[in-house]
């Protein structure tokens, strides 16, 4: 069976989601920064029967991830399922409008979907079968609100693979975008957001979606359906209905410039 590599496997999502492929025997390489939760994940799976190998790399560096990927292809075989799930950001604010947010969260989610599918395809072309997986998100459908950097970044993640889908076309190498929305991480989490599901439904839905090698899944289906309905909305109803439902800037402390 060939190897599926999953990124952000240190935690939430990506975390859920390498377990299940590996307790369910397909080998897994798991990738993110945190080195000693990939460890403990990969001997997690190794315990019970699975094959694992944890390959610490950050996504944002192309040499790293480079490297992992020639780790992993020489410990436990040809990568034949990519899964770019590492991603996050911070939320925007008008007030405080900082590149570096916006850099550091397109590095992320674009560059780092993309270091990645760099180190895997060449491998997949030449073998003539392979699955790209990335991690999108239902942020990225409609720009939504103290979200400018998250939005735009999802939304690029979307094109990005449906223009490599089409470019993949006959080519041997499947295309699919993962598109959630809220997860919750934590499973002991008392905090339930309306229509949110939990991480391990999550991952089974990914895994599922990978299995039938979907071009693209959404859940959960109440916010997909929601925002489905959304992208049908005029954009004057549309901001008019979300106007001012961000997230809001935490407050800072404000010293007295005297000093008092
Ligand atoms: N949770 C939700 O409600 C939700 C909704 C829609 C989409 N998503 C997407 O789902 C994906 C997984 O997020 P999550 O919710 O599971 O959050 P999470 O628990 O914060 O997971 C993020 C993962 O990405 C890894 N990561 C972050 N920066 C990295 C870097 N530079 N290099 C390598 N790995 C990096 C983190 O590991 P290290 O810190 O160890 O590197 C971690 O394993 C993300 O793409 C997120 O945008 C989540």
């Amino acid at each position: 069976m060939s190897v599926t590599l999953v990124t952000g496997a240190s935690s939430g999502i990506g975390q859920a989601l390498a377990r299940r492929l590996g307790c369910a025997g397909r080998p897994v390489a798991l990738l993110a920064r945190r080195a000693a939760r990939l460890q403990e994940l990969a001997q997690e799976i190794e315990a019970g029967g699975g094959h694992a190998l944890a390959v610490p790399a950050d996504v944002t560096d192309r040499a790293s991830v480079q490297a992992a990927v020639e780790t992993v292809e020489e410990g436990l075989g040809p990568i034949g399922c990519l899964v770019a799930n590492a991603g996050g950001g911070e939320p925007t604010f008008v007030d405080d409008f900082d590149p570096a947010v916006f850099q550091a969260t397109i590095a992320l989610n674009v560059g780092g979907v993309v270091n990645c599918i760099a180190a895997v395809l060449p491998g997949m072309l030449a073998r003539g079968n392979g699955h790209l997986v990335a991690t999108g998100s239902l942020a990225g459908v409609r720009g939504l609100p103290s979200a400018a950097a998250y939005s735009a970044a999802k939304a690029a993640v979307d094109k990005l693979m449906e223009s490599l889908r089409i470019d993949l076309r006959g080519r041997g190498v499947d295309v699919t975008v993962i598109a959630p929305g809220p997860v919750r991480l934590k499973a002991s989490s008392k905090k339930t957001r309306l229509f949110s599901i939990g991480v391990e439904d999550a991952a089974a839905r990914i895994e599922r979606a990978i299995a039938r090698r979907q071009r693209r899944s959404t859940f959960p289906l109440g916010i997909a359906w929601a925002v489905r309905g959304a992208s049908w909305l005029p954009a004057p109803l549309y901001e008019a209905l979300l106007a001012g439902r961000g997230r809001k800037p935490k407050r800072s402390v404000r010293r007295d410039p005297r000093g008092a």
